[in-house]
């Protein structure tokens, strides 16, 4: 069950690398995220490695978690970070990111966003439409930049995901069409303060075939042939992110099938291949871990009550997700239960499993919900006035709070009655 991680049991008590998750609850309390340093490392390493034949560049995607020491640990293996925001691009830049190890993405960057982009000299943005290219154009030009622009294309594939986290068809949001895109470039001359220096595309997230990525690349390509019969000079074919892991029974590809499939379609493309994966980075470096306040059965349902709640994992309850649940202490003289795990939230939906065989629980037991390394502590919230749980790493025998639990003075520091 846990086969993909690096949280094992030793003497039926839950570890995360060496250290024992325990240890970190006796130290930090619940609920805490806890992240294995050395997974992101090696999911970074295998990725890269997979690539090694051809020129290419990895981008972490730093929505899925923003995390300072997160972002800090792939730049010291010589990843870029992509920011969706001006958030996001502070926090690459605190973590030591160079402006040209960032690329700046947003289906909807406000003006201010794209002026700190071109004022920290970003190595490309990537614009999702006429308008934004045009306001990109204007803001460079008052502050006499060239700006280096990837157009996102919207290639009109199914990524055969959730409908919410599928970005590449042609009603979704994203990206232009093909031929709007082309279009588009087609006018740089006109543009004085715009560089076309890129193609992009991203079609969606946790996709686990390859196929529509082949499909996407297919597309790309033309459009890379015929931008290049403009005189448009492309330097990055931007595949974007969305690889797949394993939540469940899910059965993603390799990255070495990945690679083994599209290098061949891109090597001859003379352009530097870029990457924006983040779930395949760290969905499975972590664990949520949550105790047990109150055990109690409704008509014919189990529950546990946890601390933690859809403020801390909300997953489950916007895309039904599944996160195995496991409990961080084994007892063999304990039967099992179907059980839903539920927070203290005032939301029906507020849950992080349903219907879940589980050893049985008590009052103060702890449990861990897995895979919680990616779009997880990034879409926590203040619910019900919560604070936001604090964000452990673990570097083999040793671990550190990398984000403190929030106080309430910090919440509260900047309103007023
Ligand atoms: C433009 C872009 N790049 C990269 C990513 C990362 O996707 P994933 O975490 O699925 O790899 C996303 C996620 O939504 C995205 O929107």
């Amino acid at each position: 069950m846990l086969e993909s991680t690096n949280f094992t049991y030793k003497n039926n008590r839950l570890y995360c690398e060496d250290v024992s998750v325990d240890e970190i609850v006796r130290q930090v309390g619940t609920p805490v995220y806890i992240y294995s340093k050395s997974y992101f490392k090696d999911r970074y390493t295998e990725f890269t490695n997979a690539f090694n034949s051809i020129n290419h560049t990895i981008f972490y995607a730093a929505k899925s978690n923003f995390n300072l020491s997160v972002i800090k640990t792939f730049l010291d293996l010589g990843s870029g970070v992509d920011v969706n925001s001006e958030g996001e691009l502070i926090r690459a830049l605190k973590a030591g990111a160079t402006p040209d190890k960032i690329i700046l993405t947003g289906v909807g960057k406000t003006a201010r966003e794209i002026k700190l982009g071109l004022e920290h000299d970003v190595l490309m943005i990537k614009a999702e439409s006429e308008e934004e290219v045009y306001l990109i154009n204007d803001i460079a030009s008052q502050i006499h930049k060239i700006a280096r622009v990837a157009l996102r294309v919207n290639p009109d594939v199914d990524a055969q995901t959730h409908p919410y986290i599928s970005t590449g068809l042609a009603e979704n949001k994203f990206g232009k069409s093909v031929e709007d895109a082309l279009e588009v470039y087609s006018k740089e001359k006109e543009l004085s303060n715009v560089r076309f220096t890129g193609i992009d595309m991203h079609i969606g997230s946790q996709i686990v075939t390859i196929d529509p990525f082949i499909e996407a690349i297919e597309k790309l390509k033309e459009v890379h042939k015929i931008v290049t019969s403009f005189d448009v000079h492309i330097e990055h074919f931007d595949i974007g992110g969305g690889i797949g892991v394993k939540y469940k029974d899910e059965t993603p590809f390799t990255i070495k099938e990945f690679a083994n499939a599209i290098i061949p379609k891109l090597s001859t493309c003379g352009c530097d291949i870029l990457f924006e994966p983040g779930r395949f980075l760290t969905a499975n470096a972590g664990a949520l871990i949550v105790e047990v306040l109150y055990t109690k059965k409704n008509s014919s349902k189990n529950f546990l009550v946890v601390d933690g709640a859809m403020t801390d994992l909300l997953r489950p309850s916007i895309y039904g997700s599944y996160h195995h649940v496991v409990p961080v202490t084994v007892y063999s003289n304990r039967e099992n239960r179907i059980y839903d795990v539920v927070g203290p939230v005032c939301e029906s939906g507020d849950f992080l499993a349903k219907n879940r065989e589980l050893q049985e629980g008590r009052q103060n037991d702890y449990y861990a919900v897995m895979s919680a390394g990616a779009y997880a502590m990034v879409m926590a919230s203040n619910y019900n006035a919560r604070r936001r749980a604090p964000e452990v790493l673990v570097d083999g025998s040793s671990f550190k709070v990398v984000r403190s639990r929030e106080t309430f003075d910090y919440l509260l520091y900047d309103e007023s009655v």
